[in-house]
């Protein structure tokens, strides 16, 4: 059964790659490498024993994603291309609402046209799409843990994407009920693969976390800045929910699977719901890797908040899904990628 995989490239559309073959779907790659490199696709061949299938491309380009989807024929297709750099997206929002919202579109046009679910809401072959959202769509949650019923609001343009792409799921849904749409509203992904052959590679100076700690341990950059110690935390650092890239990768499965055999759309947070700070992650990558990581205090980054973490039942119950893994194996995965690939996919 094939499985279209916009983004697939990119760090969590290549071990959710490795994940579908695993459970037995044949993924399809479609990415243009604006943020990836081709240099995964080998990779995943080392690790999965067999070629990836390649359709390189722009998502926007709807007449040409409509001649993959005929050829390929995917039972689903998860969408997980586009930018997500919430800074460059202050500085350039028409860049995110070009290639995020635009990209969506364009993607949801070509599978109305082929699945025709407008014309057929009854069709044997509904519609099947997983996207990736963010728990960036909840803003500035007044509590923690997050559920899904929380409000929504958004406090930079690619957190304004994800939340429009999101409602123009719901309206198409009301439109067309045929369509099956799985939403996943991503915590923060971390670490990589066991085999230390894939991970995550910033293309830049790390935005995130935990590739930028990594980079510290490997002794690319000189000290982490730890943006705020004065949050109502308990050691006064940010708060967030690390979920492994693995368990995010596992979710996309149990969710195509709950689509493809019930039918229903959900939409669900994907976190373990556990709250661990910035330093926590810190002495947790020092622990892994032997190494020291100095850090200095910095002022808080603006839009951040303070907590951020999910309560994960609703997945657990919907798609029998949960987190396995612990914050000791996403730094020792993160590591062992980042040390035995210094510079990422670029050699
Ligand atoms: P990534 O940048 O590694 O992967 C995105 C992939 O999409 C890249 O390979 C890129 O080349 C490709 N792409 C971008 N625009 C394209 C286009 N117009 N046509 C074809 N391919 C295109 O990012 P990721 O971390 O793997 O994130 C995947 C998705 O998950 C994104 O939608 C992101 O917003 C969302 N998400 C990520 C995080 C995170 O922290 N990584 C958190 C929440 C949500
Ligand atoms: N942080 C630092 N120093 C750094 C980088 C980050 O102290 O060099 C802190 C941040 O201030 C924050 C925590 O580490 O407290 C996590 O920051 P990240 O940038 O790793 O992650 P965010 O929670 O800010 O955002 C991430 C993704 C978004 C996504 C969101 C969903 O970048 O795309 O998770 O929760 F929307």
């Amino acid at each position: 059964m094939n499985i279209l995989l916009t983004g697939g490239a990119g760090y969590i559309g290549s071990h959710t790659f490795i994940a579908l073959r695993e459970a037995g779907f044949e993924p399809v790659i479609l990415d243009n490498f604006s943020n990836s490199h081709p240099v995964v696709l080998e990779r995943l061949e080392q690790i999965t024993g067999r070629p990836a299938t390649l359709e390189r491309g722009d998502v926007l380009d709807t007449a040409w994603v409509q001649d993959v989807l005929r050829r390929h024929e995917p039972a689903g297709v998860v969408h997980f291309a586009g930018d997500k750099a919430v800074g460059e997206s202050v500085a350039n929002p028409l860049k995110y609402f070009h290639n995020n919202i635009s990209g969506a579109v364009s993607l949801l046009r070509a599978m109305d046209a082929v699945y025709a679910s407008v014309s057929a809401p009854t069709s044997a072959d509904p519609p099947t799409l997983v996207f990736s959202s963010s728990a960036t769509v909840y803003g500035d949650p007044a509590t923690v843990p997050i559920t899904e019923d929380f409000s929504l609001s958004h406090t930079n343009p690619y957190g304004h994407s994800k939340l429009v792409i999101e409602e123009m799921l719901t309206s198409l849904r009301l439109a067309s009920p045929a369509w099956r749409v799985g939403v996943l509203r991503y915590f923060n992904p971390a670490g990589a693969h066991p085999s230390g052959l894939i991970g995550e590679d910033p293309a830049d100076i790390p935005n995130n976390l935990m590739p930028y700690v990594t980079q510290v341990a490997v002794g690319m950059r000189p000290h982490v800045n730890v943006f705020g110690n004065d949050y109502a935390t308990p050691d006064g650092t940010g708060v967030r929910d690390f979920i492994h890239v693995q368990d995010l990768a596992a979710g996309h499965v149990a969710a195509l699977q709950a689509l493809l055999s019930k039918g229903e759309s959900f939409t669900v947070n994907l976190g373990t719901g556990r709250g661990v700070s910035v330093l926590e992650v810190i002495r947790a990558v020092e622990h892994a890797s032997g190494r020291p990581i100095p850090h200095v205090f910095a002022p808080r980054r603006a839009g951040d908040v303070a907590q951020c973490y999910a309560d994960p039942s609703l997945a657990k119950r919907l798609l029998g899904w949960e987190a396995k893994r612990s914050l000791d194996e996403m730094c020792a995965d993160a590591w062992r990628w980042q040390s035995s690939n210094p510079n990422g996919y670029r050699g």
